[in-house]
């Protein structure tokens, strides 16, 4: 049986995630802030456990927690949104807390990660966002964001040198309805990750890597500018 493991699952694109992949007969490890999130995820048939990605304390001890397994797949799914053009700049706390949600969880729960990961020649990708891509920017909307999402990107494009056995991807999911793609965003949460799932079944395992390795792919497996 595979096992995945998604970090911020407790609704949205993570959640589906999980609901997706307990659905297909994997064994779905899934982690949540709270009760509630993990009663949802246990819900739908997952195992689950708090984690919150932006406290080092929570982040530390994950391998513990994984310890003994083979994780062919994880998903670094959570995330946080901020709106605002380069006109209003962050204040200290907005960009402390995206940041460490966005990025330092990442950097983080990597090293945390990436071993279990290894042990089954896995893939480790990092749900980042078109918004992210240098070359493809055409507005200075959500700026914090985009900054962040660029960071988590250099996250994926590092990490191979450390984890050579593990394919490390950024993956962006498209415009999602969601709580934070809202109502007018054109593809359904469950369109969306059926994609990816589509997309990471077609990168999965290690005769794939080589192909893929650090690579920023979109929903539909094509590949998108950094
Ligand atoms: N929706 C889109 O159109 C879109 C487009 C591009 C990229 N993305 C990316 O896709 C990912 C999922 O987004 P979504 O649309 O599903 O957003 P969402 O509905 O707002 O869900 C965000 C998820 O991230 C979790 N999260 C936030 N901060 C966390 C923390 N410190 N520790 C643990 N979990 C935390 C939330 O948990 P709580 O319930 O505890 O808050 C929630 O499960 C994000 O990385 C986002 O940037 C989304």
């Amino acid at each position: 049986m595979n096992t995945v493991l998604i970090l911020g699952a407790s609704r949205g694109i993570g959640f589906e995630f999980a609901r997706q992949y307990v659905q297909e007969g994997w064994r779905v490890l899934a982690t949540a802030r709270d009760d509630e999130g993990c009663a949802k995820l246990q819900a739908v048939g997952a195992e689950a456990f708090k984690l919150d990605v932006a406290q080092p304390s929570s982040v530390s001890g994950l391998s513990w927690r994984l310890d003994g397994e083979k994780i062919d797949l994880a998903l670094y799914v959570a995330g946080v949104m901020d709106r605002n053009s380069p006109q209003t700049p962050p204040t200290q706390q907005a960009f402390d807390e995206l940041m460490h949600a966005n990025v330092l969880g990442a950097m983080q729960a990597l090293p945390q990660v990436a071993p279990w990961v290894a042990e089954a020649q896995g893939t480790f990708a990092f749900i980042s966002s078109r918004m992210s891509s240098l070359a493809l920017t055409d507005a200075g909307n959500a700026a914090l964001y985009r900054v962040s999402k660029a960071a988590l990107n250099m996250v994926v494009r590092t990490a191979p040198f450390d984890f050579p056995n593990v394919t490390c991807l950024a993956l962006s999911p498209g415009w999602v309805q969601t709580d934070m793609g809202g109502d007018a965003a054109p593809l359904t949460v469950d369109k969306s990750v059926a994609h990816m799932r589509a997309t990471l079944q077609a990168v999965s395992g290690a005769e794939k890597r080589a192909s893929v390795q650090g690579q920023f792919l979109n929903y539909d497996g094509s590949t998108l500018p950094w």
